[in-house]
């Protein structure tokens, strides 16, 4: 197991946040006609309502572009101006290149460097640690930060223990050196335990179990996970993991004004919360209306809490991911 987390050199700002889902709503009731399973229990045991669904030949690297593009537009840059680009992703649109090579032509952001992160539902603040690291070291002055999924199209949808729980979308993140400005990231702390990989994964499909006829109708190529035991690391990793990010940021829990947690289960995101000791209106939620998006979800939570004016300047952000790895993150802003 490896902790790390950097927070030297000069100041990162978050200068835009962008998301996008795409149209298509696959409810509870829809999932009912599919497996045996009823919305009373996705309801009682996640907080799950709906999720959002890509469409057909909608790719990651299209729905991590209109994400950007709304980021940028709010940050007041263009794709062209871009340094660095960091997609991170579990469901890329090919193993090789990179989405975020695919985005960067899509952006026209010709002259940034582009690689994706493979960190599940901790990408989003994998990515942002990445950036704010080679922004604050002066290597670069900007970079999008972008968590973007297609998990439809590597979910068994006759395996009720996972089709119920996850979605489609894409949240982004302009960053860049900001002297003086507002939103700056003040903390924050990665966490990995590779002792625990088989707990979620996608075991099919890579070198380990190329692709191959059987490998495909035994279903491989799509996400298995040992619900109860991920549950279990998913609340004491995250809850350290903030609390280290706090102490780091120099500040305890009563300064934090907003949590963004990731959106993968309402009682782990209730658990965490009570051992935090912040109250539900401390706590962004829309799960209902997404399901779990991966590395989307912390993204695509910081856009509508920004967006929504959940969250006020001066305020203290604190956001929180977990996902397969296993990975943890956490990072404190000053909006
Ligand atoms: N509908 C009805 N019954 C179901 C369903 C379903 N969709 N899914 C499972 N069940 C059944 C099980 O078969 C089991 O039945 P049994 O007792 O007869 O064996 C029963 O419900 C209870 O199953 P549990 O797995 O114990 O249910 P639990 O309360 O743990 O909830 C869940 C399962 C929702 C998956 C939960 O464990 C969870 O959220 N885990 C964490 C997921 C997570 O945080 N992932 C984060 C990272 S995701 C990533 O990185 C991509």
């Amino acid at each position: 197991m490896s902790e790390q987390a950097i927070v030297t050199g000069r100041p990162v700002s978050i200068s835009g946040t962008g998301s996008y889902l795409p149209e298509k709503v696959l409810t509870n009731h829809d999932l009912e006609k599919l497996v045996e399973t009823s919305d009373d229990w996705i309801t009682t045991r996640t907080g799950i309502k709906e999720r959002r669904i890509a469409a057909e030949g909608e790719c990651t690297s299209d729905m991590a572009t209109k994400a950007a593009l709304r980021a940028l537009e709010q940050a007041g840059i263009e794709g062209a101006d871009l340094n660095l680009i960091i997609v991170a992703t579990i469901t890329p649109d090919t193993l090789t290149p990179a989405t975020a090579c695919y985005v960067q032509r899509k952006l026209g952001a010709m002259k940034a460097v582009a690689f994706d992160v493979s960190a599940a539902c901790s990408g989003f603040l994998y990515a942002m640690e990445i950036a704010h690291s080679c922004i604050a070291t002066g290597a670069f002055d900007n970079a999008l930060i972008i968590g973007a999924e297609k998990l439809s199209a590597f979910i068994n949808w006759q395996d009720r223990n996972t089709c119920v729980l996850f979605g489609d979308g894409s949240g982004a993140a302009v960053m860049r050196a900001s002297p003086n400005g507002h939103r700056r990231v003040l903390a924050s702390h990665l966490g990995t335990d590779g002792e625990q990989t088989e707990l979620l994964n996608i075991p099919g499909g890579g070198a380990a179990c190329p692709i191959t006829l059987d490998n495909v109708e035994r279903r491989l190529a799509t996400l298995a996970m040992q619900g109860r035991e991920v549950f279990k690391h998913a609340v004491t990793a995250m809850r350290q993991a903030a609390e280290l990010a706090i102490a780091k940021a120099g500040l305890t829990i009563a300064d934090i004004n907003l949590v963004i947690p990731h959106q993968a289960n309402l009682r782990i995101i209730q658990a965490i919360s009570e051992r935090l000791g912040v109250t539900e209106d401390q706590v962004f939620v829309n799960l209902h209306r997404y399901g779990n998006t991966s590395a989307a979800a912390v993204a695509i939570a910081l856009d509508e809490a920004n967006r929504s004016g959940a969250i006020k300047e001066n305020d203290r952000v604190l956001l929180i991911a977990f996902g397969a790895g296993l990975t943890w993150a956490s990072a404190v802003i000053e909006w």
